[in-house]
């Protein structure tokens, strides 16, 4: 897919203030600081498009943006960030429940874990908490830049081995760098094809 435009939307705190659209909708989840921004912007080649931050707890509310004039995509803020007050930790985890659960043009989360990291438990419950509520999900390895290729392919090797522990199928896996580009083609085709397969039902 070649992205013409990509422009924001708006900004919520509450799924209920969302957008009145039916037009297919693509989510970017997972730890405050993993990389959602950052990869929104290297999807759509636009790279102040969503704010960043070397900070983890940048973005904070829902926000939309609407690509190609066709679909939607989804930024939305990082759980798990251990340094934060309980009162916004709380927060945080109402709106992105909020969202997961009732958003009805949520089409497929994506769910962003950091490459160089052993699977951690925070993201398997969350990943283990979308299959209870029968979410579609993908997972997407981000900073694959940060390490050598052999060790990249040995991590994910190795989360795979550890879903497969819990799961029957894995869901779609992207392996991604936002620094460098790559993962790029693969997310967008795979959005491509969902959106042609909603419009021929
Ligand atoms: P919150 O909004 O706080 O939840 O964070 P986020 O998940 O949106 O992360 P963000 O995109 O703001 O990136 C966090 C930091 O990681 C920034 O300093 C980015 O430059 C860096 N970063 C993100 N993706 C990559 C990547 O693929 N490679 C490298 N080298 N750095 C990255
Ligand atoms: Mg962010």
């Amino acid at each position: 897919m070649i992205i013409n435009s990509a422009e924001f939307v708006i900004s919520n705190v509450d799924y209920k203030k969302c957008p009145v659209s039916e037009l297919p909708e693509y989510a970017f989840i997972g730890r405050s600081n993993v990389g959602k921004s950052s990869l929104i912007n290297m999807l759509t080649g636009k790279k102040d498009l969503a704010k960043t931050s070397s900070k983890p707890g940048k973005t904070l509310l829902i926000n939309h943006f609407i690509i190609n004039e066709q679909w939607h995509l989804v930024d939305l803020p990082g759980y798990g960030y251990a340094k934060a007050s309980k009162t916004m930790r709380d927060k945080l985890k109402g709106i992105i429940e909020g969202y997961v659960l009732f958003r009805q043009q949520l089409t497929n989360l994506f769910v962003l874990v950091d490459s160089r990291l052993a699977p951690q438990q925070i993201d398997l419950e969350f990943m283990e908490w979308l299959g209870e509520q029968e979410v579609p999900f993908s997972i997407v390895f981000t900073k694959g830049d940060k390490q050598s290729t052999s060790q990249l392919n040995a991590n994910v090797m190795a989360y795979k081995k550890k879903l497969i522990e819990t799961w029957e199928t894995l869901p779609p896996i992207f392996v991604t760098s936002a620094e460098k580009g790559f993962g790029k083609d693969d997310i967008l085709n795979y959005i491509e094809s969902i959106n042609a397969q909603i419009e021929n039902v």
